[in-house]
């Protein structure tokens, strides 16, 4: 019973998915959670509010201005009961509404007044989702540390197809289960020092371009901070991304393949742990120029000569003393299959694989889902956060690193 002893409020604002929330209450109250309910008034046109009030045993409010409700628990004695605050589902209008801070009924009004933590889950027709002013809400939602989840894909009572789905009421317990064990994490890294290399690399062409890709760093810079959370000493080998270190952490900043190469050799004599989370160019030019390359009139066409960078993760893997090697395989198909041929190829003890093919989860989103395998095991790490999955497979590395080393609790 993961969610023991803990407040779990509940809001339920109209979507046609709230109908499934009795479901969510049943879910969480296995776990062990105390769960009251608050809807909005469209939330009861989708579910009656006597179920809801059967499910969590508790009294079920709609209204800010109830005499009764406040006689009882009042709002705000409502929103300091709260541990967790979830929002499921989570509306395009509820969603703008907490974007700018409105508070014009109990939901809204709750969700200011707390100060627990906040998960939502999105639903809405996926038109909804896509649309411009609910991407940029989200956005400013993820930058509050609001914890997003879902929404899934799939076909919508509308009748489309695609993202808009609340995330399935068990989803949505094993969210809020991970994020309390989280919270309680021991510092079973103490004395560790593990290094994570993370973000782009960039290879020069002439002084003033470069090539390059789409990784944030997001899930290196998650890792970092979940590996720091977990007593471990961090160092971050960071490619050039616009994050800020997680508090800390020894970050080292660099901008090539040779680069990072270099700065991970510097110092991996005394690392235990080597998590290689960076895109690294596998191609550098083999010449750059030193002036600005010049538009050749007349030809049009540019063949520039590449060859191919050092491979950092098999370097570490390689080495005499190696330290327990986790790497990344970014792949679009046949996930598991290439994942494990590169966990042999680069003789590594953990890879961590995701399907970069879907634009909502990896490289350059906030969400992720791995498959992690080893020699002998594989484990799917559903969708969730990269925080919340960093930390989960932190956990999962341990176990696997105490296994190889002896337990050093
Ligand atoms: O072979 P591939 O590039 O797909 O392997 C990905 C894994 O190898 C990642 O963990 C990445 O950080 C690491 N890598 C590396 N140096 C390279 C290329 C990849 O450390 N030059």
């Amino acid at each position: 019973m993961q969610l023991e002893q803990k407040n779990v409020l509940l809001g339920v604002s109209g979507g046609i998915a709230a109908y499934k929330t009795p479901d969510l209450v049943r879910k969480l109250t296995a776990q062990g959670a105390n769960v009251r309910v608050i809807l909005t008034a469209s939330a009861e046109h989708f579910v009656s509010p006597l179920s809801l009030q059967a499910v969590s045993g508790n009294k079920v409010s709609s209204q800010l201005l109830d005499e009764e409700a406040e006689a009882g628990m009042g709002h705000i004695e409502l929103a300091r009961w709260a541990d967790i605050f979830i929002i499921a589902p989570a509306t395009a209008n509820i969603i703008a509404k907490l974007t700018y801070g409105l508070a014009d009924d109990l939901l809204t009004t709750l969700a200011l007044a707390t100060s627990a933590p906040i998960f939502i889950a999105p639903a809405m027709n996926q038109q909804m989702w896509a649309a411009a002013p609910t991407a940029e809400n989200m956005q400013k939602l993820r930058e509050r540390n609001t914890h997003i989840l879902g929404p899934a894909s799939g076909e919508q009572a509308c009748g489309d197809v695609g993202y808009g789905r609340m995330l399935e009421p068990e989803l949505i317990t094993k969210a809020l289960c991970d994020y309390c064990h989280e919270q309680s994490n021991e510092a079973i890294f103490s004395g560790v020092n593990i290094m994570i290399t993370a973000g782009p690399t960039r290879e020069a062409i002439d002084p003033v371009r470069y090539i390059s890709n789409h990784s944030s760093g997001k899930m290196g810079f998650a890792l970092a901070k979940a590996a720091q959370a977990l007593g471990a000493n961090v160092t971050l080998v960071a490619g050039p991304v616009s994050l800020e270190s997680p508090a800390g952490v020894m970050r080292n900043n660099v901008v090539s393949a040779q680069d990072m190469f270099d700065a991970v050799h510097n110092s991996i004599a005394k690392q235990d742990i080597f998590i290689a989370c960076a895109a690294v160019a596998d191609y550098k030019l083999e010449q750059v120029s030193t002036q600005k390359m010049k538009k050749q009139h007349g030809d049009d066409k540019l063949s520039l000569c590449m060859v191919q960078n050092p491979d950092i993760l098999k370097s570490v893997a390689a080495l005499e003393q190696a330290p327990f090697t986790l790497g990344f395989a970014a792949e679009t198909q046949d996930v598991e299959t290439y994942a494990k041929s590169k966990l042999v190829k680069k003789n590594l003890d953990m890879i961590a694989a995701n399907d970069v093919s879907n634009s909502e989860l990896g490289f350059n989103s906030d969400q992720n889902a791995l498959i992690v395998l080893t020699e002998e095991k594989s484990h799917n790490l559903s969708p969730k956060s990269k925080d919340l999955l960093a930390m989960e497979l932190l956990k999962l590395l341990h176990s696997e690193y105490c296994e190889k080393h002896g337990s050093r609790d």
